[in-house]
């Protein structure tokens, strides 16, 4: 068995979120139908959906970009695998204010935050706390992402949503800082698509289901690596760390944070 005898990271996981095998290729089908020209992965970590699609649309080039050189690693590894190296960049860099685009498909997947400046967010949080005008990130995000796409193009968007109003007990074991501003309902992110210049042709929320599966996936590699490394010096700390991020999901976001992926046409 290889083992490098480090913890592992997501191997066992195709996507990086709760996306079903057919829901993905449904979203392909959607966004190839009009024969795309260029793709733009906003936060793509290994961009798998990205690849996908230029495997449907022979004719596309796809633009990943992301701070996380592992996931790009993993990302190039796979598209040369799959004979699309010459179609598809991976870059390493920061998405905020990023100069590229506009795309005819735009991908953000979980990754609105990427596009956000953190201490823009602090100033959004102060004023927040003055009155209720400053943007939330998933307005914020959408914003921003209106004119990285081109003209006939998408959007696909998948953004976190309450299902309900979390208990302060579950914003406790969520993450740190967790508070009820940090998403929307489902109706107020669709909303905030239309007022940042799109309309709706597809919403779709992840299942039960989708959630127990990348839930598992991202903890089983780790789960088989502590079984067999008692007594490694990082046994400790990845063992906290699992710990920590199921109880997080059990006890605090699981049935209250939800998925949406909204494909979204730019007016005009
Ligand atoms: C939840 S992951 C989603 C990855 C990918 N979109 C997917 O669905 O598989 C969020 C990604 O955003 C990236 N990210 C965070 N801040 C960023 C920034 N300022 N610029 C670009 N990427 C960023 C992280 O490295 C991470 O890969």
């Amino acid at each position: 068995m290889a083992d490098n005898d480090l913890p592992p990271r997501l191997t066992r996981l195709t996507f990086h979120g709760p996306l079903s095998e057919s829901r993905a290729a449904g979203m392909v089908a959607r966004l190839t139908r009009r024969e795309p020209a260029s793709v733009l992965d906003i936060g793509c970590g290994w961009g798998e959906l990205m690849l996908r699609i230029l495997e449907a649309a022979p004719g596309a080039k796809g633009l990943g970009v992301d701070l996380n050189a592992v996931d790009l690693a993993r990302g190039r590894n796979n598209a040369a695998e799959r004979g699309l190296a010459g179609r598809v960049e991976f870059l390493e860099e920061s998405a905020v204010g990023t100069p590229r685009g506009p795309a005819d498909v735009v991908l953000c997947l979980s990754s609105g935050h990427a596009l956000l400046d953190a201490d823009a967010d602090a100033d959004a949080d102060a004023d927040a706390d003055a009155g209720p005008e400053a943007p939330s990130a998933t307005e914020a995000a959408l914003h921003a992402l209106r004119p990285l796409v081109a003209p006939g193009g998408r959007l696909l968007f998948g953004e976190g949503f309450w299902q309900r109003t979390p208990t302060p007990a579950e914003l406790a074991t969520m993450w740190p800082d967790a508070s009820a501003d940090d998403h929307l309902p489902l109706a107020a992110v669709t909303a905030a698509a239309t007022a940042a210049g799109f309309r709706v042709e597809w919403i779709e929320t992840a299942t039960e289901e989708e959630w127990e599966r990348f839930e598992s996936g991202y903890l089983a590699d780790l789960e088989e690596w502590l079984a067999s490394h008692e007594g490694h010096p990082l046994a400790e700390e990845t063992r906290e760390r699992v710990d920590r991020h199921r109880a997080s999901w059990l006890r605090g976001y699981r049935g209250v944070l939800g998925l949406v992926h909204l494909t979204l046409i730019p007016v005009g």
